[in-house]
């Protein structure tokens, strides 16, 4: 059962609301610093007033497969929740609230310290202890965040005269880590092995004295593609150079054994550094870094800021990741991935026979390209309004003109509820459209992103 949602009704879509990006007021100049955020604001506030501001919504009941919400503006929505990362269900799991519960029972609510002093508690050490057997008996060290691991890896490690080669697509936390490490960035187009060889090549011809970190990820989530790992590896053998791979979103959801692409592709022992976050599979905040040596581990719980000078995780949250591990060790969590699996490789076979586009390789992220910007704004907004919750991305996160649904599948969502968001979808997509069309004939400066909404019409007429 689904309701609509209440969502104000405009009259008129301003041209502000369809344009811009969070891009254009991140570098404002000028000594008046907090007066230079007022564009933003008023920018934020025009799309609100035209109900295009899809973020920062709230759940009102739990992130199950049907949800309530409510938009910043206070709107409920109701409907089948696609927005959610909890890929295996299980943050409503029973053995999992269970074990919180004991854990709030012995504990309280608070680990009151950082890890370096006094923040381990006996359910943070047993996690510690249960990735290292998970990850092979490589070290683990805990984070309050998948975010500050993977700044914490880089940061932890690379010093001003080392190099960092990363992604152009990498998260922003190992982005932000390398900023505040070094000024030796050296971005490569995304996932292109040839690319990421030149600039180990010429970094190496100039300075055979410093280290070199190769970043990537396992599963990029805005286009939901992965690396060819092994090929990297063998790069850093030749270049002297340390891998990192951040595995936030397959670990756990991803392989048979729940090990992600380092299982797919067999490589779980050559990667130097690895990154995951509890966030996505584990049912709570919290991250971690597993690396190959016991002394590497200890270096980084005193030299990586956001382990030593930041609270460690709670005993709540350690105890519940705790249970998930659990539950993803086991014959549950194969079935659990099994069943995910068989959502995500439905969605995309439903929403290809009705000429919706979907993006990258089968993950419990599922990209559906929309196209122009302003027409995915309103797209979305018609999606929440038939009552499917989908989180809609667009630049600076993703390409211009390459706005897209990021749906977000759960092992418990049925073919049903595919089915209804891939009718849904389809429904939003074609009224978006017209609208969108329109407006580009009244605003003439909003053809320029016409030619992405048309690419878009023609795959919905194509197949449909
Ligand atoms: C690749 C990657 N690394 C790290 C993070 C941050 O994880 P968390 O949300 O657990 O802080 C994310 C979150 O989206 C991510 O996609």
């Amino acid at each position: 059962m689904t309701k609509t949602i209440q969502a104000n009704q405009f009259d008129d879509i301003s041209f502000g609301a369809l344009t811009g990006s969070l891009r254009d007021f991140k570098a404002k100049q000028g000594t008046d610093m907090l007066g230079r955020t007022d564009g933003f604001f008023h920018w934020q506030e025009e799309r609100r007033r035209c109900d295009l501001w899809p973020y920062a919504k709230s759940t009102a009941t739990a992130p199950r497969t049907h949800c309530a919400a409510k938009t910043d503006g206070g709107a409920l929505m109701e409907g089948v929740n696609f927005a959610s990362q909890d890929y295996l269900s299980l943050s409503s799991h029973p053995a999992i609230k269970e074990a919180a519960t004991e854990a709030i029972k012995e504990y309280g609510v608070h680990s009151a310290g950082s890890a370096a002093l006094l923040g381990n508690t006996r359910h943070s050490l047993l996690l510690e202890k249960r990735i290292t057997e998970f990850l092979d008996g490589r070290e683990t060290v805990l984070y309050p965040t998948g975010w500050s691991a993977g700044f914490a890896a880089i940061q932890g490690f690379v010093r001003p005269d080392d190099h960092v080669v990363m992604d152009v697509l990498a998260h922003s936390c190992l982005q932000e880590g390398a900023r505040a490490s070094t000024r030796n960035i050296h971005f490569h187009g995304h996932l292109n092995v040839r690319a990421m060889e030149r600039r180990l090549q010429k970094i190496r011809a100039n300075d055979t004295e410093n280290g070199i970190l190769l970043v990537t990820e396992s599963l990029f989530s805005m286009h939901s593609d992965t690396p060819d790992i092994a090929a990297m590896r063998a790069l850093c053998d030749e270049y002297n150079a340390v891998l990192l791979v951040d595995c936030a979103h397959d670990f756990g959801s991803m392989a048979d054994d729940g090990r992600g692409h380092m299982s797919l592709q067999n490589v779980l022992h050559d990667v130097d550094i690895i990154i995951g976050s509890f966030s996505k599979t584990f049912a709570s905040n919290g991250g971690f870094i597993s690396v190959k040596d016991r002394a590497t581990a200890e270096y980084l719980k005193y030299y990586s800021a956001t382990q030593t000078f930041s609270n460690a995780l709670s005993p709540v949250q350690a105890a519940t990741v705790l249970a998930a591990f659990e539950i993803v060790d086991s014959a549950e969590g194969r079935d659990r991935r099994r069943k995910l699996m068989d959502n995500i490789l439905y969605m995309r076979s439903e929403m290809g026979k009705v000429g919706l586009e979907t993006l990258g390789d089968p993950s419990a992220i599922v990209p559906v390209r929309v196209g122009a910007e302003g027409l995915a704004r309103i797209a979305s907004r018609d999606l929440s309004n038939l009552g499917a919750i989908a989180n809609l991305v667009e630049y600076p996160a993703v390409p211009q003109g390459g706005a897209r649904f990021r749906v977000q599948v759960m092992s418990d969502h049925s073919h049903e509820d595919v089915d209804k968001l891939v009718v849904l979808m389809l429904q939003a997509m074609r009224s978006a459209e017209k609208e969108y069309l329109s407006l580009c004939d009244d605003h003439p400066s909003l053809m320029k992103n016409q030619r992405a909404a048309a690419q878009f019409a023609d795959c919905v007429r194509d197949a449909a």
